[in-house]
């Protein structure tokens, strides 16, 4: 895709599944430089092992999104070995799911600590970063749960969230040449999606209209449109990435 060849970005929760898959088409589309960073160390150290072996473009850092000074060490060490951001994907993302007449304050807090304000640590962390640049293209992995979902009060609450942040931000810095857009994955094959229960994931499987399952490639293809030239007058959009489980 045009306009990504040169470029460097940085996404959160990549040690696998979604976020794996996005560094690596960003690496296959010619990126020079793709920040890997996940909460499990030893995650995000493995995956820029296997996404570069020869360790010029890719590098591996932990960071816990949900806390400020991580977030900050991690930016500090990619600019130090880097030199630039100009794409941030806001990955990180976590499931606490229960019936809300059973949902615990920390099933709640750890939630949107993780899926919402982390999108706020990194995306504020990265932001000035852009703006000295006057570019930069912000992409937000947000899900079709913020249209509600049975037994994820909390995660809809966050993903939903994750919209409203996305059309402000993009509203504010839509003369600076920085774009802000989400993803909504649908039902994709990952270790999050695995362990739905099985009568739950039938129900959810048949409310998807092309009638089975995403992969994290899917979302991978528009994360890389996102960032490239072809999507350059594009902002504040949500593409919806579930085989039509949600029509925007
Ligand atoms: N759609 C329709 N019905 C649903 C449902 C759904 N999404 N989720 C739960 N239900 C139904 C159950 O089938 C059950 O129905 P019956 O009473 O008729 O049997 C009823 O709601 C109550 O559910 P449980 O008996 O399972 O209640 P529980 O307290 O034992 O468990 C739960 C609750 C932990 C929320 C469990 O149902 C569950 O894990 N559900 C899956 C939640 C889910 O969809 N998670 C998505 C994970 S993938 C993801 O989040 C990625 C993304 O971005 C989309």
């Amino acid at each position: 895709m045009r306009g990504l060849k040169g470029k460097y970005a940085v996404v959160t929760g990549a040690g696998k599944g979604i976020g794996y898959s996005i560094a690596q088409r960003y690496l296959e589309e010619g990126l020079s430089g793709v920040a890997v960073l996940d909460w499990d160390a030893s995650l995000s150290t493995h995956a820029a092992e296997q996404l570069d072996p020869s360790g010029t473009r890719c590098i591996g850092l932990p960071c816990d999104v949900s806390d400020f000074q991580q977030s900050r060490n991690a930016i500090d060490s990619i600019l130090a070995h880097f030199g630039r951001i100009d794409i941030l994907v806001n990955n990180a993302g976590i499931t606490r799911d229960a019936m809300f007449h059973k949902m615990e304050y920390s099933q709640w807090s750890e939630v949107i600590q993780v899926n919402l304000t982390g999108v706020f640590h990194l995306s504020r962390l990265v932001y000035p970063i852009m703006r000295t640049q006057k570019y930069g293209r912000i992409i937000n992995i947000a899900s079709t749960s913020a249209w509600g979902n049975i037994g994820q009060a909390n995660y809809a609450a966050s993903k939903a969230g994750i919209l409203g942040f996305t059309k402000t931000l993009a509203m504010e810095c839509g003369k600076l040449g920085i774009t802000v857009n989400a993803i909504a994955p649908g039902c994709i094959e990952t270790d999050m999606f695995r362990a739905v229960p099985n009568p739950v994931m039938d129900k959810l499987i048949a409310k998807i209209p092309m009638g089975h399952l995403g992969n994290a490639e899917d979302i991978a293809g528009t994360a890389a449109f996102l960032a490239s030239d072809d999507a350059a007058f594009i902002t504040g959009q949500c593409i919806s990435v579930s085989g039509g489980m949600i029509m925007l």
